[in-house]
């Protein structure tokens, strides 16, 4: 037996030696990613640190079958690591002898994984099972809309008055179901393109198909803000399309929604009152509903309005709702989202600095 030959081959233990390192850097990389913290909002979209019974469930199954995917791939890995570098080629003139068809080891190998298979299954698929049951009696139920790129929530069984509709903030009771239906049957609604539905602390994904209907369920244990995002590319500002879970003690949640379902306030300065006038005059109720508002047509084209300046953040939960953000947005929306589907007034806005000025105060009035 003559060992490998080494004559003229020092490229590549220096290819060896570069490949080495940079695997050194990468696993490196890797380790200090661990590092973050998680379970005290280090990491807020973090489906390993479950804020609920949903994600609770969906998480059991990922610490019974992470594990066992570990165990598998050490020992696949080491296998052909030990056949590689017990069996290598050392120079040999014969080819090695043939051994083929090995029944004992073949009904091993055919057994083992079954056994682990069906072990896996027998979890998933009663988690899969109990997870899309129907709504509990009790459940909030929200229908979802998913636009580019924005969420509407409609509050399907709750609030009394005018019908409740947010855009990329769905506020929600802890300690109680909510069921949500992923309507991409409303075309009137401008149901368009596929999205998915993440919040990555309450459940997993679930995608959102124009012409189809998906449920899914969350829910909060504590009160808290859980960010959401879009996982599924939906065009030029998919990685803007996000969103936020509000969760409020029960009592919260039921002011929250007695606020809601009050109609807008009405202008009381001369400033808000010519904001006012200007989303009548200028078009904006042919897209936005304003519940209250004289001109309101309950257009739905972009998000409902009445309540605006409650939220925190908009186009997408993406930006803070501050005055000069909002007047940039109003200006030329491309320049904040691209992609937007709100009218772009481009360089050449019909408005002046103090239209823009008295449509943002009527805008933040809207509590
Ligand atoms: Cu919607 Cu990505």
């Amino acid at each position: 037996m003559r060992s490998c030959p080494r004559e003229g081959s020092g490229e590549a233990p220096r290819v060896v030696r570069g490949l080495s390192r940079w695997a050194a850097v990468g696993g490196l990389a890797v380790l200090l990613a661990a590092c973050a913290r998680s379970g005290d909002g280090m990491i807020p979209q973090n489906a390993l640190d479950p804020a609920g019974p949903i994600a609770r469930a969906q998480d059991r199954l990922w610490d019974i079958v992470f594990p066992v995917a570990v165990v598998v791939f050490i020992l696949v890995q080491g296998l052909i690591i030990v056949a590689v570098v017990r069996f290598r080629d050392r120079g040999e003139s014969q080819p090695p002898k043939q051994v083929h068809g090995n029944t004992r080891l073949e009904v091993v190998w055919t057994i083992i994984p079954t056994l682990i298979l069906i072990g896996i299954a027998i979890p998933t698929v009663d988690t899969i099972f109990r997870l899309s049951a129907p709504a509990v009696p009790d459940a909030l139920r929200v229908r979802v809309i998913g636009k580019q790129y924005w969420w509407q929530f409609e509050y399907m069984n709750a609030g009394t008055g005018a019908p409740i509709r947010t855009a990329s903030e769905l506020h929600i009771p802890t300690g109680r179901e909510v069921f949500i239906e992923l309507d991409g049957q409303s075309k009137d609604d401008g149901a368009d393109v596929i999205h998915s539905f993440w919040v990555p602390r309450l459940a997993g994904k679930q995608d959102y198909v124009p012409g189809h209907m998906r449920t899914m369920r969350i829910q909060a244990d504590n009160p808290g803000t859980y960010p959401g995002q879009c996982a599924e590319f939906c065009g030029l500002s998919h990685a803007d399309m996000r969103f936020a879970v509000v969760a409020h003690t029960p009592a919260e949640f039921d002011q929250w929604l007695a606020d809601q379902s009050r109609a807008a306030t009405q202008p009381t300065t001369d400033r808000t009152r010519q904001g006012f006038e200007l989303v009548a005059g200028q078009g904006c109720l042919g897209c936005h509903t304003i519940e209250g508002h004289p001109q309101n047509a309950g257009a739905r084209v972009g998000p409902d309005l009445t309540h605006f300046a409650k939220q925190e953040k908009f186009a997408g939960y993406t930006y803070p709702q501050t005055n000069e953000n909002l007047k940039q947005w109003i200006r030329n929306p491309q320049s904040l989202k691209m992609g937007a589907q709100m009218p772009d007034w481009g360089g050449g806005s019909p408005l002046s600095e103090q239209q823009l000025d008295a449509l943002v105060a009527y805008l933040q009035s809207l509590r």
